[in-house]
């Protein structure tokens, strides 16, 4: 079942310096996930399974932390050969995404499949346009 937003994991995030209160947080989860809807679940999946052998799982909590690595996978896509050596079928970019629908995105399955919400700034995926 979806976990909830922890404190703890609010007060981690602000002691980094991001300005977000508790309710903008929420927001931006509930916008993330609608734009994981229309943009991500046909491949991945509701329940961020993927399907086997074509579409990888996301729920993969070290893969959720990793800001980079998300953000560059989101904006230009895979090229790589699937990890596994399954069917070869590569993840698309997904920069016609504003900034702010990939941080949401970002912070809805952070939230929903990884340890704590990743939150990440509009200029952040900004410059790595
Ligand atoms: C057309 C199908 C498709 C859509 C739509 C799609 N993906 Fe993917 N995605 C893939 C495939 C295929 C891969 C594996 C690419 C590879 O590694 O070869 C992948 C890989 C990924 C990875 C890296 C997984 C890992 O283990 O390294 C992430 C993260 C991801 N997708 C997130 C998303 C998000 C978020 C969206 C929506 C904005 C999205 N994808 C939309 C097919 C898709």
């Amino acid at each position: 079942m979806k976990r909830t937003l922890s404190i703890g994991t609010l007060f981690a995030t602000l002691s980094l310096g991001a300005v977000a209160s508790e309710q903008e947080t929420r927001d931006l989860i509930g916008f993330g996930a609608l734009t994981f809807a229309d943009n991500c679940m046909k491949c991945h999946k509701i329940d961020g399974y993927g399907e086997e052998a074509l579409y990888p799982s996301l729920r993969d909590p070290a893969l959720l932390a990793n800001k980079k690595l998300l953000i560059d996978t989101l904006l230009h896509g895979r090229s790589a050969p699937r990890r596994n050596g399954g069917e070869e079928d590569l993840m698309p970019p997904r920069d016609y995404l504003t900034d702010r629908e990939i941080a949401a995105i970002i912070a809805f399955i952070s939230n929903t499949w990884g340890d704590e919400v990743l939150l990440v700034s509009e200029e952040e995926i900004k410059a790595a346009r």
